[in-house]
């Protein structure tokens, strides 16, 4: 069992999945770090500011969950947090290899962080943040595939579903 793990992603929106991937690996952690990336490349639909608010709510209840920050490398966030593992959820096949890929170039960049992974739990397996974006944007209902705060958010963004 990792002391403290971190579970980094983007979070652009949290799902349900994320939510799912959060709640397991903390059983299963001392403590967990949810780990929000900052990407100054990319222009994301949640502000940081937004995406650490709303899973700051959506974790209350679970103790030894605590929200982040990081930009840079998230192996350099590891060691300075120093973090005996990173957790990824694995959703499906096309998942696979990418996920394989950076666990193998973080752990070449530091060997004592393990990457876990988690497989998604089947009713969030097809889930992911960029169709809900895409979904929300076109006036789809996305109340199944996030928790309330975020489609609340999302309905405040995009308008509310047809
Ligand atoms: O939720 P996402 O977008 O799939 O998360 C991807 C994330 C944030 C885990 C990944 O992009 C990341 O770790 N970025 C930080 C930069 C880094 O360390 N890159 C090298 C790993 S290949």
């Amino acid at each position: 069992m990792p002391q403290l793990a971190i579970y980094p992603g983007s979070f652009d929106p949290p799902t349900n999945g994320h939510v799912d991937v959060i709640t397991r690996a903390a059983r299963i952690s001392g403590t967990l770090i949810v780990a929000v990336l900052n990407n100054t490349a990319k222009q994301p639909v949640f502000t940081l500011a937004e995406r650490v608010s709303l899973l700051r709510e959506l974790t209350s209840s679970i103790a030894n969950v605590e929200i982040a920050c990081f930009d840079g490398l998230l192996v350099d966030f590891a060691a300075q947090r120093s973090a005996d593992a990173i957790i990824r959820g694995m959703r499906t096949l096309s998942d696979y290899e990418s996920e394989v890929q950076m666990a193998l170039i973080n752990r070449r960049l530091r060997p004592h962080t393990e990457t876990l992974f988690l497989m998604a739990s089947e009713e969030h397996s097809a889930i992911s943040s960029r169709m809900i974006k895409e979904i929300a944007i076109l006036g789809g209902e996305v109340s199944q595939f996030v928790p309330e705060p975020v489609a609340f958010k999302l309905r405040e963004k995009f308008g509310p579903a047809r």
